[in-house]
């Protein structure tokens, strides 16, 4: 009775084991687990982002120095109205293409060619020129002023 008593034991342990793991293994295969349905995404999408378009090109500590940045056409200064947030412009003046200069002391932009004014986020102020400057967005990190591409 006692060999009987073990040989069932024995075989309901083992049924329950070989019943247990292949529906275990199963679950675990059809299941994903949470490190595989992570948002890792390939490196293509990634550099998709939109946060990937921006380019450093400068320190900030450079820009509070010299009141703007220049870099490709770009300037960057801090937003007269709001100085935490930068505003970057491209500088070529929509009224015939000189580069505009940034006046530090009027907080404009001003056309050396034909007079015309913009404010620092690029709104016309004064003509000739009718269109504002292209605007970027612009953001700090790590010291860096990035601006978007
Ligand atoms: Fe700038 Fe004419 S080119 S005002």
């Amino acid at each position: 009775m006692n060999l009987n008593r073990r040989k069932l034991i024995s075989w309901l342990g083992l049924g329950w084991l070989t019943s247990f793991f292949p529906s275990t293994l199963t679950g675990c295969s059809d299941e994903k687990s949470p490190i595989a349905s992570s948002p890792i995404a390939p490196p293509e999408t990634l550099a998709a982002t939109p946060s990937n378009n921006f380019k450093a090109i400068g320190a900030i500590a450079q820009l509070d120095k010299d009141g703007q940045l220049v870099a490709d056409k770009v300037g960057v200064v801090r937003d007269p109205q709001k100085p935490s947030s930068l505003l970057a412009v491209n500088l070529t003046c929509t009224h015939q293409g000189c580069a505009v200069q940034w006046k530090s002391d009027q907080k404009q932009y001003v056309c050396p060619c034909h007079g015309a004014k913009f404010a620092a986020n690029g709104a016309v102020l004064e003509g000739p020129a009718k269109k504002s400057l292209p605007r970027y967005a612009a953001k700090i990190e790590k010291g860096q002023v990035l601006v978007s591409s």
